[in-house]
């Protein structure tokens, strides 16, 4: 048995984060560990949502928690997912773990009916809507190399841009 490790979480403008992960084909020890290991990084963090790509592995999985509110953990995971259906659209708040002190409202469809698989390879449907929704769509394009500043208006994207090279400046000095 191996103790579960706490993953470094990986931040724009890293590389890791802007490329299009592959799926997953089998679900082995390594895969079993990475998702122990994705799960703690999540609860330390704290944070609702880690896909793989955030941890530094290109695989089309992540892990959420929307109990953590409560909380109460229910730990979810999700393996290949692609929303086949979107509905509606609604603006609101939200953060990423790789964007650290950021949040910025994104426009983001309302209600999602996502397909993927659980770390048995038991397929899923789930139909999402309020910060589920929102949730899926924010790890959904993480497995897709998009971050949210992408979702934004050209205006609040170029503002966010600006921001962060006079961050990373005043962090080299
Ligand atoms: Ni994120």
């Amino acid at each position: 048995m191996s103790a579960m490790s706490i993953l470094r979480i990986h931040e724009f403008p890293d590389e890791v984060l802007r490329r299009p992960a592959d799926p997953v084909g089998n679900v082995d020890g390594r895969l079993q560990a990475l998702i122990d290991d994705m799960f703690e990084t999540l609860y330390a963090a704290p944070g609702l949502g880690l896909a793989a790509p955030q941890v530094g592995a290109p695989l089309q999985l992540f892990v959420y928690d929307m109990g953590i509110r409560e909380g109460e953990r229910e730990r979810k995971i999700i393996l290949n997912p692609t929303i086949v259906e979107q509905e509606g659209e609604i603006a609101e708040e939200e953060g990423c773990l790789s964007i650290p002190d950021y949040r910025e409202i994104v426009k983001r469809a309302a209600k999602v009916f996502l397909k993927g698989y659980d770390r048995d390879g038991r397929e899923l449907q789930i139909e999402a809507h309020g910060l589920e929704a929102r949730l899926f769509q924010h790890e959904l394009d993480h497995l897709n190399g998009v971050l949210m500043f992408e979702r934004l208006s050209p205006l609040k994207r170029d503002l966010f841009q600006r921001r962060l090279k006079k961050r990373l400046k005043t962090a080299g000095e």
